[in-house]
């Protein structure tokens, strides 16, 4: 009898013929809403393995119905939708996808870096509006990201990989972690601060914290007041390590020059969002790690992770090693 695996969100042909080479294979069948929680619980009780996305909560209440239940996988690096100690409690490998998505999501962070820096959203509706009628001196002026200081809070691989991109930029580079990264100060020439100093100093705050208790709302209005107003704050970590009204009414105060955000405390947001009323905000609906290319093999390590799991081997990346000791 082969095992259950459910699966929160339709995947493409292909990966779906890879689950079913050693599992039986239940979908929810939409590209673009999530599975119903009734639905996903339901699922749960029968499901050795859960194939989930970052916006499905998997907690206490389905591990609880969930008898069989041996592995979830989320399709993320991310993984604070899980809770992590009831799945160890009960001997449930929770696996994610890090490594794999590092430079993708890097280039997405960078992406918004510039975009907000040169205002290029804002150039390409003003071209698309048809309002460009000459060319001028300071039409869509933005500010230089060459030779400023680029702030990294968290600062693990996509954090090192930003850097990167950053010094071939020129610009200098800043780091606030919980753990000193020495090689990474050794090798890429970037500077650790203490979190006030980081915030005071850069000129674009980049955001790529984990959220976790210790994270959840760090960025709050004293924080972007501390910042120099000239200086831009981007997110591509999680929504709720900052406290959403604090940064609009920052962006109000214009203590802030400008936000570029991947994500949000409350995802999806509505197009009446209102962040969306700042010319100065670039938002983005969570696609970091969105090349096709990383996003199949994100998918592939997820069922590799499950797969491995059902056979009772150590799955490639996961969260909670210790239900192996
Ligand atoms: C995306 O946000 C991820 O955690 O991979
Ligand atoms: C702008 O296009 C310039 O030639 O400086």
């Amino acid at each position: 009898q082969k095992p259950y695996v459910y699966i929160t969100r339709k995947l493409p042909a292909k990966i779906i013929r890879n689950v079913e080479s050693f599992a039986n294979v239940g979908m929810w069948e939409s590209k673009n809403r999530p599975v119903p929680r009734s639905i996903l619980l339901e699922e749960a009780k029968k499901a050795d393995g859960l194939f989930t996305m970052l916006s499905d909560p998997i907690d206490e209440q389905l591990y609880r119905i969930a008898p069989k239940l041996k592995v979830v996988a989320n399709l993320a690096v991310g993984y604070d939708n899980i809770d992590i100690q009831g799945a160890t409690n009960r001997g449930i490998a929770v696996c994610h996808t890090p490594d794999i998505l590092t430079e993708t999501t890097a280039d997405l962070a960078f992406s918004l870096l510039l975009t907000v820096a040169r205002r290029l959203g804002e150039a390409m509706d003003y071209v698309k509006e048809g309002k460009w009628n000459s060319w001028s001196p300071l039409l869509l002026a933005g500010t230089d990201v060459h030779h400023k200081t680029l702030g990294i809070v968290g600062m693990g691989k996509i954090g090192e990989a930003v850097a990167r991109r950053a010094l071939g930029f020129q610009m200098k580079v800043i780091y606030h972690n919980r753990n000193r990264k020495w090689d990474s100060e050794k090798q890429l020439s970037v500077e650790y601060r203490p979190f006030s100093t980081l915030i005071e100093e850069a000129d674009y705050v980049l955001c790529l914290t984990p959220l976790t208790e210790e994270t959840k709302h760090l960025f709050s209005y004293d924080v972007f007041k501390k910042m120099k107003k000239t200086a831009y704050f981007i997110n591509a970590g999680r929504g709720q390590v900052v406290v959403e009204k604090d940064l609009i009414r920052a962006l109000q105060d214009q203590e802030i020059a400008g936000a570029g955000l991947d994500v949000f405390e409350k995802e999806p947001i509505d197009g009446d969002h209102p962040l969306l009323k700042f010319p100065n905000v670039v938002a983005l609906p969570h696609i970091g790690s969105a090349s096709v290319e990383t996003r199949m093999a994100m998918m592939e390590r997820s069922v590799e992770n499950i797969r491995r799991v059902l056979i009772g081997e150590k799955p490639i990346s996961m969260v909670n090693e210790e239900i192996y000791q």
